[in-house]
Order: C-alpha cells, then sequence, then structure tokens
C-alpha cells in the first residue's frame, strides 16, 4: 500500500482495490504536486469543513463518482451541493466499509464553509480519522490543538503513520504536536499543515527533531510510504 503526502492536509492511499483521498485542496493550493484533472479517487475522507480541506471535492465527486465521508453536516451540504455518494458519519463511531475502517476522533477546531455570496454554513465538528485498512491504521488528526484525549487514541489503537499538523496559528504548533505524538504513540508520526500560507510558515526538520529517534519523518509533496 501507498500512502503519500501532497501538501498541505491532502494524504492519498492507494492499494490495489482503492484510491482514498483526504482533503482534496488541490485548486489553490501551492504546495500540491497534485493536478486537479489527474487525481481519481475512489473515496473522499474529510476532517472538516474549510476550504482548505474541502478544496475541490465537489468537483472531484461528480466527475468520479467518488464515495465522500465526512461528517453529518458537512455530509448534508455536499449533498446540497450535488454530490451523489455522500456517507455521514460522527465523532466516535466506525463504520467499516468493504475496502477497510474508518472511525472519526475528536478534533479541536472550527468546521464553517464559507460560499460564493459570503454566508458562513454550519459543517458540524472537525474531526480526526483513523483508517484501517490491510491491517495498518493511518491516523490524519485533521486541523486540532492538542489534546490529552490523545493518549486514549493512542493506547486503543496501535497507529502505523500518524499524520499532525505543525503549522500553529491554526493548528496546534510544533512543540504542541510534539506532544500529541508522544500521545498517540505512532510508529512513524509526519508533519502536515505548514508553509501553505505565511502565519503557518514552520521548518518540519525542527519538528522531527524533537520526537525520539526515528519516529518523525518529513514528506515533501508526492513524498511516497510504503506500508
Ligand atoms: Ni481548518
Ligand atoms: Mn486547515
Amino acid at each position: 500500500m501507498k500512502v503519500s503526502f501532497h501538501g498541505h492536509a491532502i494524504i492519498q492511499v492507494e492499494t490495489t482495490k482503492k484510491t482514498i483521498l483526504f482533503d482534496p485542496f488541490i485548486t489553490g493550493n501551492g504546495l500540491t504536486d497534485l493536478k486537479l484533472d489527474e487525481v481519481k479517487p475512489d473515496v473522499i475522507i474529510l476532517t472538516h469543513g474549510h476550504d482548505d480541506h474541502v478544496g475541490d471535492t465537489v468537483e472531484l465527486a461528480k466527475k468520479h463518482g467518488s464515495l465522500v465521508i465526512a461528517n453529518y453536516e458537512l455530509g448534508e451540504f455536499l449533498l446540497n451541493e450535488g454530490v451523489e455518494n455522500v456517507h455521514t458519519m460522527h465523532i466516535g463511531g466506525a463504520y467499516t466499509f468493504e475496502w477497510g475502517k474508518v472511525k472519526l476522533t475528536p478534533a479541536l477546531h472550527g468546521s464553517g464553509y464559507q460560499t460564493k455570496d459570503g454566508h458562513m454554513v454550519y459543517c458540524g465538528n472537525p474531526a480526526g480519522v483513523l483508517l484501517t485498512i490491510e491491517n495498518k491504521t493511518i491516523y490524519h488528526a485533521g486541523d486540532t490543538g492538542v489534546f490529552s484525549d490523545m493518549k486514549l487514541i493512542g493506547d486503543r489503537h496501535p497507529i502505523d503513520v500518524a499524520f499532525v499538523p505543525i503549522g500553529d496559528n491554526y493548528t496546534m504548533g510544533p512543540e504542541d504536536a510534539a506532544l500529541a505524538v508522544e500521545f498517540l504513540n505512532p510508529k512513524t508520526a509526519v508533519p502536515i499543515h505548514y508553509n501553505t500560507f505565511p502565519p503557518i510558515k514552520q521548518d518540519p526538520h525542527q519538528f522531527v527533531d524533537m520526537l525520539g529517534t526515528g519516529v518523525g519523518k518529513v514528506m515533501n509533496p508526492g513524498d511516497v510510504l510504503e506500508l
């Protein structure tokens, strides 16, 4: 299985059967290596309703008939936008699809979508996501501050790779993210959600240096982890 990072909070998981894309913010993402017309997700998983995460979901899902997994309110919003194949969930809940298991975990953040006419649509609680697929567990923290229940997440779910935001300002910064990794205790921790915009400029190598030996891994956009 290939797990790849594509700038900001975009993670792609490719098995021999499915391509799963987290938070496909491609248009307007100056860091991503992805091209909108080359991406063909079978499944799109969204952590929350902010545009730097929802991104191109509506266009991609309409074009490819992708299954979109999101919290209930965000899922209903996407149905209203014309996305047909939506599976809604909520925090604490897990669902086993034929290709893998998805569980939504808490995140401390916001979740509104600003429409073109300037209205902010409520998009439910933000979440993190545990994806268990082919006997591996991938944790996408979403946008969040650190919280001590991450220890519970780590204790109950052995995590192979955790993607954690380090940008600060909107999410935890490097020091809090290092504490989050201590709580989560993953085999590998990869920093995300930094350097996309000026307020979230960070040095990911400084973050990795704060972690235990061999835990942290900086991935450049397009880099692949084989799991
Ligand atoms: Ni956000
Ligand atoms: Mn964000």
